[in-house]
């Protein structure tokens, strides 16, 4: 079977049980804070996904070592940090966004960082200009060269900063850079995360002295970070897919490790449109209410309300719901690129410029409204995974649909979802060689 195709024979209730693990958005942030000092530091319960394999690359191309003590257990030690001018740096970076990241602890212990261009999925043009103004508030010069960005700073210095979004990857860059700054920082309108919370304990357990008072995170400076022993959070993001997979089908889904209480808006929607769920000591138990699934609107925000990676998996959902609803994404401007093929598959899906709700930033600009017309049936059909989050949600049309369809670039799928074939297999998916 060629590595990059998965084929799936659908139709059929999905059931059983599948494991979440320290989440992706987390994992990847807190092996950036390890860098920030000298001392080993652990962490437990790792996910192994594209961006925890590239921090574990990357880490040794800077000087540092990072070294699996366990099936999921991390040890990094960052003894010295040295630039990042040479060639394993170079052929790694650019396969993520968390490299941006990198700021804080490079310009900290070595007063200047060059970053290349990002890598990531394409939903948007996703610039890293809140990351800059952001940087130079706090003192570093920033030069945009043709090999990448170039901050440099002798001493990055506290200071008032307000986001003009709450960028969950701007607030982790001001969390990471202002920790051993001179002086006191005042992040305001900043996002809060999960993840973001998760890597605030990590600081503080490193000796950072960080609070947070609605979405204003006070960030006073300390003259050095220690070690640290950590256990992050299980993945959200991954919880509400297997959720979704198993309302699409009509089967029951046990979610080991997941937690509740990062998916209270989640929750919510999946019970209006039908879904069941039971939470349990070590997770929580997904199925479909009733024989249907019922319509509803949505619209993606900043946590804690509905999560911009949890609207395609629900799109399927939506797809199978007799009648018309919407979904309103306002985190990002370019976020349905499943929505083709998902109409190649027989949904009925039109994209609008229009904002529905509320008039987000997006101002009526953009495709970034879903109208979703659904109850129609859905068969197979030959797709090519667009994004991460839109791949996940074709493996559920392929699960709910008649028929077999072939899903191309499933190698996207592992930048969220580890051992996804194998999971699947044990859920009892059909999948064809
Ligand atoms: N934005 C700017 N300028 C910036 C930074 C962000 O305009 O300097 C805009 C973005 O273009 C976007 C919005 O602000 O429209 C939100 O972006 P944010 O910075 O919050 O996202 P991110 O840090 O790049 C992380 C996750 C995403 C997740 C978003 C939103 C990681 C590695 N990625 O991205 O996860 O969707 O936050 O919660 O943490 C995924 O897991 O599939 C994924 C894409």
């Amino acid at each position: 079977m060629d590595n990059d195709i998965l084929k799936i024979k659908g139709g059929k209730p999905i059931q059983g049980t599948v494991s979440v693990h320290g989440a992706k958005n987390a994992v990847s942030k807190i092996m950036v804070a390890a860098l920030l000092t000298e001392e080993p530091c652990v962490l437990h319960n790792v996910s192994w996904v594209v961006d925890t394999d590239l921090m574990m690359n990357l880490i040794p191309s800077l000087g540092g070592t990072a070294e699996k003590i366990g099936g999921r257990d991390v040890r990094i030690t960052a003894k010295t940090l040295h630039g990042m001018d040479n060639q394993k740096f170079q052929e790694v970076v650019g396969k993520s966004r968390v490299p941006i990241l990198l700021c804080g602890p490079l310009l900290a212990r070595h007063g200047q960082a060059l970053i290349p261009a990002l890598g990531g999925c394409v939903i948007g043009d996703r610039p890293v200009d809140f990351h800059i103004a952001a940087l130079k508030k706090l003192g570093a010069k920033v030069e945009e060269r043709s090999d990448g960005i170039y901050f440099s700073a002798k001493k990055l210095h506290g200071a008032p900063i307000r986001l003009e979004y709450p960028s969950v990857g701007a607030t982790e860059q001001v969390l990471l850079s202002a920790t051993t700054a001179d002086g006191i920082t005042e992040l305001s309108n900043a996002a809060i995360e999960p993840e973001i919370l998760d890597l605030v304990e990590v600081l503080n357990k490193m000796g950072a002295d960080i609070t947070l008072n609605d979405r204003i995170y006070t960030i006073k400076g300390v003259k050095s970070l220690r070690g640290f022993d950590h256990t992050p959070i299980p993945d959200r993001l991954e919880v509400a897919s297997w959720a979704c997979l198993s309302a699409a089908t009509n089967g029951k889904i046990f979610v080991e490790n997941a937690n509740p209480e990062h998916l209270r808006a989640f929750l919510e929607k999946f019970e209006e449109v039908g879904g069941e769920f039971r939470i349990l000591d070590n997770g929580i138990s997904f199925w479909r209410a009733g024989s249907k699934l019922k319509t509803t609107n949505i619209e993606t925000d900043v946590y804690p309300e509905f999560a911009t990676d949890w609207q395609q998996p629900f799109t399927v959902l939506l797809t199978l719901a007799r009648g018309e609803s919407h979904i309103h994404e306002t985190v990002y401007e370019n976020r349905f690129g499943h929505a083709n093929s998902l109409n190649k598959m027989g949904a009925s899906i039109n994209l609008i410029k229009e904002c529905r709700g509320t008039l987000c930033r997006f101002n009526n600009e953009h495709f970034h409204t879903a109208i979703i017309n659904g109850g129609g049936k859905l068969h197979g059909e030959d797709i090519e995974v667009p994004d991460l989050r839109g791949g996940f949600s074709y493996v559920i049309a392929a699960a709910a649909a008649d028929g077999i369809s072939t899903i191309r670039n499933i190698k996207l799928l592992k930048r969220g979802y580890e051992d996804f074939v194998p999971k699947l297999q044990t859920l009892g998916v059909d999948m064809i060689s």
